[in-house]
């Protein structure tokens, strides 16, 4: 099924208890907009309540995962709280009860890396490129990353990824823990399929219950932190900062902070 957005899209298909969202607005990158956040979350709360979807396969389309929000519509509708369309699809990623595994095709940027977060297995094309530019654009990290990457990776190789926001590739992606496995770029999606079709052969209800325990002891934490981390973004989204990065990006021109102290 297509679910045709005024400027966007998500594709999602059901297939062997499999329910496999595309994200495909190749011409932003897949950037998304509060209307694909919209389309997200109601796909991810309708698979967590559809008995025949076991796995949930995320994807992009052509040479991109998700180059993150849509830098536009931070200009022109940001989020206004932390009820808007991404903290749904923020809460709906992080609270799934049904096993996401993440075929990245290509470029992942922002929430395009930070949603791997959620996942529980993440399949990446040699090709694939990560980065999380939070910082860089005067902004602050999200959805529940400060608590995820540390815990992850340890506080300095976290501290490097976000403070620098600068591009890694798939291989350093795997090493730090993101990724379980880098495939040559053409069997990306047949591995990850096989996967999912996996997964989806095992025991529904001990997938979840064993999902549900991994995360037991941060749960609760990292809701939290994923809303003050959103208050924290929202109020950002209003610095001279921010207004100066997404100004360069709109642009096409490096951001200049140097008269910001
Ligand atoms: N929001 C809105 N538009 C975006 C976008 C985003 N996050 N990412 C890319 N686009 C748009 C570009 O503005 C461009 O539009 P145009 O053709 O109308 O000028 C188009 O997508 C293609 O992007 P381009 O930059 O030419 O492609 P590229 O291959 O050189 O670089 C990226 C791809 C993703 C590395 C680069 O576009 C980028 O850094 N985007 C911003 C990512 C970002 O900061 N995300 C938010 C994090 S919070």
């Amino acid at each position: 099924m297509t679910i045709n957005l005024s400027n966007g899209t998500i594709i999602t298909s059901e297939q062997d208890g499999i329910l496999t969202i595309r994200f495909d607005r190749p011409e932003k990158k897949n950037a998304l907009n509060r209307a694909m956040y919209s389309a997200l979350a109601d796909e991810l709360e309708r698979a967590d309540r559809t008995d025949s979807i076991r796995v949930i396969l995320l994807t992009g389309s052509q040479d991109c995962f998700s180059s993150g929000n849509d830098l536009a519509d931070f200009i022109m509708a940001p989020p206004e709280g932390t009820d808007s369309p991404v903290f749904r699809f923020l809460t709906a990623i992080s609270t799934a009860r049904k096993p996401l595994v993440a075929a990245v095709n290509g470029t992942a940027v922002g929430v395009g890396v930070t949603m791997l977060l959620h996942c529980d297995l993440v399949y990446a094309a040699a090709g694939a490129t990560f980065q999380m530019p939070f910082v860089s654009l005067g902004l602050c990290p999200e959805a529940g990353s400060t608590l995820l990457l540390p815990r992850m990776m340890g506080h300095q190789r976290a501290a490097e990824l976000l403070l620098m926001g600068e591009s890694f590739g798939a291989g350093t992606a795997r090493e730090v823990g993101i990724v379980n496995q880098v495939c040559k770029d053409g069997e990306l999606m047949a591995i990850a399929r096989a996967k999912a079709e996996q997964l989806a052969a095992q025991p529904a209800a001990s997938v979840r219950l064993a999902k549900a325990l991994l995360k037991r002891d941060y749960g609760a934490e990292l809701q939290e932190t994923i809303a003050e981390e959103g208050r924290l973004f929202l109020d950002r989204l209003g610095s001279p900062e921010a207004a100066e990065a997404l100004k360069a990006f709109m642009e096409k021109r490096k951001p200049d902070f140097s008269r910001f102290s």
